[in-house]
């Protein structure tokens, strides 16, 4: 009976939609293993971080909270730490922190329940040999916490190595379930109520069926079959993996959301071959008119990283120009951070940090203005929204376009609208990050 158990846990999640939606699929696991959730550290026997570290900051956050937490040691808790920087900093953490039992990396979350028992026994336990399995994570019991939106991992691991980046790493080699299981998850979501799908992968269009049926972009077709399905979004694609059918998906599937997250990282050839990312500016920029010249008005969002080792003033502004030659509609902007085991922490040429502070405000500067002026285009416009919930103290209610955007709107007296419903609402007021309008009657 859930509620009535004694064994109490406590997670919180860092990082990245992977961890969030891992994190879901761990505390389905505890639930099954007769564990019950708290809301705070107070209440729990068992307090568990799902970590991140993709950057620096993101990294020092866990060490932070064990410290803090180290006086409730006495109390009889356990500590666990998952996720990437358990796989990257592996038993170093039980040096650096004795009073945690449990390390496992995202590549060991299969082994969950045994690890549990080791940890209820009173001895530690560790999950970090898993990299190379070829196994994903699928469990049937997944705590979702958004009633509307349902995520579906497709592809684990990322294979691509990037100069900067600790992922390889942490979540170990790529490996993508088969269509049918996807499927199955994705009719399974649909019959509980939920009418968006977001897929998730650190490269979801590397996505490879393990038994050849079917590809990406058919994949992506399929679900947007799916009876009660409105809207399917992917996130994250890489341009080297990026092919024309998933544009010519888009065009054919009016489930298919408005919407493609393709960062860039940078907008200099010599730049990307540093950063080993396996495209060239003109290749990104060719998916880039591949996208523009769909039918419908598909919305691009990047992500894009300063100050890369040996990085010029001059390459940066290439990075500019290509902000102008794209038109994104936003961008996640980043200062290059050293991280442990990557290649790029060998390479000279380090650029100062207020350089890099520099580059960012330009950087997001030009952004905002490229995005306030593509907001602004819809105005009176009428655009279909999910309904995320109400801000009562303006009284507005908070909607999501099929492009991603925020968009905020009000309605006539006595209107309700229940989070998950879908409204069509006229574009009054813009700004950079969001738009603002009025309920259709
Ligand atoms: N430094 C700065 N940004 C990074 N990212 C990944 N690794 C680093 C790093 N070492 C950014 C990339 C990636 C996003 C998730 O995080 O832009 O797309
Ligand atoms: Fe990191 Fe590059 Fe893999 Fe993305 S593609 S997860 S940036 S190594």
């Amino acid at each position: 009976m859930p509620g009535s158990s004694d064994k109490t846990f406590y997670l919180e999640t860092f990082g990245c939609q992977m961890n969030v939606h891992d994190s879901e699929k761990v505390i389905g696991t505890l639930l099954q293993q007769g564990y019950r959730q708290v809301p705070t550290v107070e209440e729990a026997g068992l307090v568990l971080y799902n970590t991140c570290s993709i950057r620096d900051k993101a990294e020092q956050k866990v060490f932070h909270r064990l410290n803090d937490y180290k006086k409730l040691l006495a109390q009889g808790k356990k500590f666990g730490v998952l996720g990437c920087v358990a796989q990257q900093e592996g038993e170093k953490i039980f040096e650096r922190a004795p009073y945690v039992s449990l390390v496992a990396g995202s590549a060991s979350y299969r082994h969950l329940p045994a690890m549990l028992v080791q940890i209820e026994n009173g001895q530690r336990s560790t999950g970090l040999d898993d990299r190379q399995t070829d196994e994903c994570f699928e469990t049937e019991l997944t705590a979702r916490t958004n009633p509307y939106r349902g995520y579906i991992t497709i592809i684990e691991g990322c294979d691509k190595f990037c100069a900067y980046c600790v992922v390889p790493y942490t979540r170990g080699k790529e490996r993508s379930r088969t269509s049918q299981s996807v499927l199955a998850e994705a009719r399974q979501l649909a019959d509980l109520g939920y009418s968006e799908i977001q897929l998730l992968g650190q490269n979801v269009n590397s996505y490879r069926d393990p038994q050849q049926t079917i590809t990406f972009a058919e994949l992506l077709l399929a679900i947007g079959e799916v009876q009660g399905i409105e809207r399917v979004r992917f996130t994250t694609s890489h341009p080297r993996d990026f092919t024309r059918d998933i544009v010519d998906a888009i065009d054919a599937s009016p489930a298919l959301c408005d919407h493609v997250h393709l960062p860039v990282q940078s907008g200099s050839t010599r730049v990307l071959d540093a950063m080993q990312r396996l495209y060239t500016r003109d290749e990104y920029l060719e998916r880039i008119a591949w996208i523009h010249g769909a039918r419908r008005d598909i919305s691009l969002t990047s992500d894009l990283i300063v100050g890369f080792p040996g990085e010029t003033e001059r390459e940066f502004e290439e990075t500019l120009s290509l902000l102008d030659a794209v038109g994104y509609d936003s961008a996640f902007t980043f200062k290059y951070s050293p991280r442990p085991n990557t290649p790029a922490i060998g390479l000279e040429d380090a650029i100062p940090d207020e350089e890099k502070s520099r580059r960012l405000a330009v950087l997001n500067e030009k952004q905002r203005q490229i995005s306030a002026h593509r907001n602004k285009r819809h105005i009176g416009d009428i655009v279909r929204v999910m309904v995320e919930g109400k801000n009562e103290a303006r009284g507005q209610w908070i909607g999501r376009t099929s492009q991603i955007k925020v968009l905020n709107f009000t309605a006539g007296a006595g209107a309700d609208f229940k989070a998950g419903s879908y409204v069509d609402v006229m574009v009054t007021t813009t700004f950079p990050n969001s738009l603002v309008g009025v309920a259709c009657e």
